[in-house]
C-alpha cells in the first residue's frame, strides 16, 4: 500500500537521540524497500544510540551529522541543509525529541536536522518519542500545536512500556505505521494541485464610530486551519481574513474588517475558484450610520439602528460556478440531532455542498478554543466529528472537498481515489524510548 506513494521520492529521515533511535534503523530499511531515496540526518545524540554506518549501509546516501560535513556541496549543490531541505519530497523525524520539537517550533537551527527542517517546504511528519511526563508537559504540547498550525503533521506516540521500566504515552510508533502515515502524506500532498481555494476566517467588525465597533467572539483559528490544510494538499489558497493570526505557509492573505469588505473580497476571489470555504463569523447586521467622530457620553444613550449585511455564503450559492464546491460553517448552541438538523437547514438555505455545524456552547469547544464539537452535514450524509481539534476538523473538511471534486471529475490526481487524512495515532507498539 505504501510503496506507490514512496517510490522514487526523496525522503529525509531525521533521527534524534533517544532509545527509540533503534527503530529508525528498521524505518530506514522499510523506506528504502518501498523505493524511497532516503537521506539520513542524525543528531549528535542519535549517533550515541545507533551508529551512522548502519544508516549509511541501509539508505541511499551516507548518513550526515553536521552542517559542515560537505560544505560546497555534492554535484555543485549548495550547503547540505539547503540541498536536503530543497530536494526533499518529505521529511520524517523519528524519533523526535522534546529538544528537536522545541527548536523547530522556535525556529532555532542549532544542527543539520533543524536547519534542514527550516529550509524545507515539503510535507513534514514528526514522530515524537519521550518519557510520558515530557510528552504531557504543556511546553511540548504547545510547541506541537505551533508546528501543527504551521502545517507539520504529528504522529502521536503510543501508550506502553518506556525506557527505565516506566509505562505511559511516549513510545515511538511502529516503523510500519510511520511508513504508512508518510505514504498517506505524500499521496495527499498533491491531490489539490491546480485547484484554487478561497477561505474566509475570523469575526468581522462593524464600526459605530472611529473608536467602537460591533464584533463577535470568532478567533479565526478554524479558517486558518482549513487554509493550511488546503495548501498542504497542493491548492492555491487565498485566505480572506478578519483575524490577525500568523498566516499558514504558502497561503495568500487578504485582510478585511467589515462584512462588506469580506463580501467584496470573497466574491471577487471566488469568481475563479473551485473551492470556497466560509469559516468566518460574518456579522448579520451593521449599524445603519457610522458616526464620523467619537460619540460622546450623554445622559441618554443614543439609539442604535441596525441594517442587514449581505449573506455571503447564500450569495455564493446563488452565483455558483459550474463544479464549484461550497462549504459553510454553522455556529449553533445545540447538540446531537438538533445540531445536525440546524446544519441541514443552513445547507439547504444557502445552497452549500457541506456545512460543519458546531456547538459553540460545548465546554472546551468553539470560539477561541482549539477544538470544535461538530457534525459535518452534506446532501446525503451526517458525520459526527465529536469533540475534535480544529486541525483534525480541517483535515476532515478537506477530505470531503477532495472527494466532492473527485466525484465531479475535477481532480487531475492520477490516484483516482481521494487521499485520506493520515492516522493521528498509531496502532500497538513495542520497545521503549
Ligand atoms: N455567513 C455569510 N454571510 C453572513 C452570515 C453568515 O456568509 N452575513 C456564512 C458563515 O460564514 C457561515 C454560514 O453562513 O459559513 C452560517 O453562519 P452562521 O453565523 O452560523 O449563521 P447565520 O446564517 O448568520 O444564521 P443565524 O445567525 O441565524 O444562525
Amino acid at each position: 500500500m505504501a510503496a506507490p506513494a514512496l517510490a522514487g521520492r526523496r525522503v529525509v529521515l531525521g533521527v534524534c537521540g533517544g532509545v527509540a533511535a533503534y527503530k529508525a534503523v528498521e524505518l530506514c530499511r522499510r523506506l528504502t524497500t518501498a523505493g524511497a531515496r532516503v537521506s539520513p540526518v542524525l543528531t549528535r545524540a542519535a549517533a550515541r544510540f545507533v551508529g551512522p554506518a548502519t544508516f549509511s549501509a541501509l539508505a541511499s546516501e551516507p548518513a550526515r551529522l553536521s552542517l559542515f560535513d560537505d560544505v560546497g556541496g555534492e554535484a555543485g549543490g549548495p550547503v547540505p541543509h539547503v540541498r536536503l531541505g530543497r530536494e526533499a519530497d518529505a521529511v520524517v523525524v523519528a524519533p523526535a525529541t522534546a529538544r528537536l520539537i522545541g527548536s523547530y517550533a522556535a525556529g532555532i537551527s542549532s544542527d543539520l536536522l533543524t536547519a534542514t527542517l527550516l529550509v524545507t517546504r515539503a510535507p513534514v511528519l514528526i514522530c515524537p518519542s519521550m518519557h510520558a511526563e515530557m510528552w504531557l508537559h504543556p511546553a511540548v504540547q504547545d510547541n506541537l500545536a505551533v508546528l501543527r498550525r504551521r502545517g507539520a503533521h504529528v504522529l502521536a506516540p503510543a501508550d506502553g512500556p518506556l525506557a527505565g521500566g516506566d509505562v505511559g504515552p511516549g513510545r515511538l510508533p511502529e516503523p510500519a505505521d510511520i511508513v504508512m502515515a508518510l505514504a498517506g502524506l505524500l499521496e495527499a500532498a498533491g491531490a489539490l494541485r491546480g485547484v484554487k481555494a478561497v477561505v474566509s476566517a475570523g469575526g468581522t467588525r462593524e464600526p459605530l464610530d472611529p473608536v467602537r465597533y460591533l464584533a463577535n467572539r470568532s478567533s479565526g483559528k478554524q479558517g486558518y486551519a482549513v487554509a493550511a490544510e488546503l495548501a498542504a494538499r497542493g491548492a492555491q489558497v487565498c485566505l480572506v481574513s478578519a483575524a490577525s493570526l500568523e498566516p499558514p505557509p504558502g497561503v495568500e492573505v487578504r485582510r478585511v474588517e467589515t462584512a462588506a469588505d469580506m463580501a467584496e473580497a470573497v466574491l471577487a476571489e471566488a469568481a475563479n475558484a473551485q473551492v470556497v470555504v466560509m469559516a468566518a463569523a460574518v456579522a448579520d447586521f451593521r449599524p445603519a450610520q457610522v458616526a464620523p467622530a467619537k460619540v460622546k457620553k450623554t445622559a441618554n444613550p443614543p439609539p442604535l439602528e441596525l441594517v442587514p449585511t449581505l449573506d455571503i455564503l447564500a450569495e455564493l450559492g446563488a452565483r455558483r460556478r459550474e463544479g464549484q464546491v461550497l462549504v459553510g460553517f454553522a455556529a449553533e448552541t445545540a447538540a446531537g440531532p438538533e445540531l445536525a438538523e440546524l446544519g441541514r437547514q443552513k445547507l439547504v438555505a444557502k445552497g452549500a455542498d457541506l456545512v460543519v455545524a458546531n456547538d459553540v456552547s460545548a465546554p472546551g469547544a468553539g470560539f477561541g478554543e482549539d477544538r470544535l464539537s461538530a457534525v459535518m452535514v452534506s446532501a446525503g450524509s451526517v458525520v459526527d466529528l465529536g469533540l475534535a481539534d480544529k486541525q483534525a476538523v480541517a483535515a476532515k473538511v478537506v477530505d470531503a472537498v477532495v472527494e466532492m471534486l473527485g466525484a465531479k471529475g475535477l481532480l487531475s490526481s492520477p490516484q483516482g481515489a481521494p487521499p485520506k487524512t493520515p492516522p493521528e495515532a498509531p496502532g500497538q507498539a513495542e520497545g521503549g524510548a
